[in-house]
């Protein structure tokens, strides 16, 4: 699609938070059970462990537990609305968002779910830089939450590594145009012919074509960002911080190599995390804040691929959040 920017007030990204559920999976936990080894999904995908939600840990749980995180670290006035982007909600009816939004305490606001795959999150920002832009609301609450371990079933190789249960947030403001942490115009896109290449009818039964999923993931997050730049006015060789969906780190190495973005800077957390759908990028920008890898001033071009299939890709120049408190954990609470 042609880029799009929001014609009234910026949405400003004024602080982050994140959230993994404490039990850690490694690659050798999963070898006593599936017919595969540590040295195959390493060499795959890149992941070594990744957090999976117990029984008692619900997708509202988790979403709860990063806006939680988010709001203290900006302590915004008022939150005028909330988007949850989720493929794993708790239920098919209700959504999750008014239960996140009451446990948090702004029970009245807006609040609803996004469904868009693994790009959930970036289609939920657009969403809500509109709110913004539209002046239906000042500050709007984001959150990318899933339990993506849930939907392989538990004895197929090919799928049960790659996937694991977390949960990122932003806290959107209303700002300006240029100034730092505003997003930049949108590159969203979807294509339903290929829909039955990821899909699950119920958790438990996913299935997966995942060499064509490969290719196109690597095609279209390398065009969505080189649209996204483009719109921002930006050479690739000025990104300072791609923040990739981290699906696989040769699906991610793929797509900086294509844009000529250095390895170097390319942002990473798939070893630790795995795919954790629409949490993927708020969980990694989390993380990135919190060690200092991701700094104010950085040009930051954040991009997806996912289910549907689904891309995405949009920039913003990092800004300067050092009121924010650090998240405990090395960027996570747990
Ligand atoms: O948000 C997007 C989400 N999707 C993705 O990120 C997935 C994108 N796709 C991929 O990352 C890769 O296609 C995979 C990592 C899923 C698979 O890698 P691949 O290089 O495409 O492997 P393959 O599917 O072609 O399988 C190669 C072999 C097969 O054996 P044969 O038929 O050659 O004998 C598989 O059965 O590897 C086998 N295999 C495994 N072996 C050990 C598949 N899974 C495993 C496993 N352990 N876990």
């Amino acid at each position: 699609m042609t880029p799009t920017t929001a014609r009234g007030p910026a949405a400003v990204v004024s602080a982050v938070g994140s959230a993994l559920p404490p039990d850690v999976v490694s690659n050798n936990d999963l070898t006593a059970r599936l017919d595969t080894t540590d040295e195959w999904i390493r060499s795959r995908t890149g992941i070594t462990r990744r957090h999976i939600a117990g029984a008692d840990q619900s997708t509202a749980d988790l979403a709860v537990r990063a806006a939680a995180q988010a709001l203290t670290n900006s302590e915004p006035e008022y939150v005028d609305a909330l988007v949850v982007a989720t493929t794993t909600p708790d239920r098919c009816c209700p959504a999750t968002a008014p239960a996140v939004a009451t446990r948090l305490r702004l029970t009245g606001i807006p609040a609803y779910d996004l469904a868009a795959g693994c790009t959930g999150f970036l289609y939920a920002l657009a969403t809500s830089a509109g709110l913004i832009a539209a002046g239906t609301a000042r500050t709007v609450l984001v959150v990318g939450a899933d339990r993506l371990a849930s939907l392989p079933h538990p004895e197929d190789r090919t799928t049960v590594p790659l996937f694991g249960d977390g949960a990122g947030a932003v806290v959107l403001r209303q700002g300006c145009e240029g100034e730092p942490g505003a997003l930049g115009p949108m590159v969203l896109g979807s294509d339903g012919t290929g829909a039955d290449l990821i899909r699950a009818a119920r958790p438990g039964a996913l299935h997966m074509d995942g060499a064509d999923v490969f290719r196109h993931a690597v095609d279209r997050m390398s065009a969505a960002s080189r649209q996204a730049a483009t719109a921002a006015g930006w050479d690739l060789a000025d990104v300072d911080r791609l923040v990739p969906h981290q699906a696989n780190s040769r699906i991610t190495s793929f797509v900086a190599r294509q844009l000529g973005v250095p390895e170097g800077r390319q942002l990473s957390n798939v070893a630790e995390v795995g795919n954790t759908g629409a949490a993927s990028i708020p969980l990694l920008l989390a993380r990135a804040f919190a060690d200092g890898r991701l700094k104010p001033g950085h040009r930051t071009l954040l991009t997806a691929f996912g289910a549907g299939l689904t891309w995405g890709a949009v920039a913003l120049t990092w800004p300067d959040l050092s009121r924010t408190r650090l998240p405990e954990g090395a960027g996570h609470d747990r």
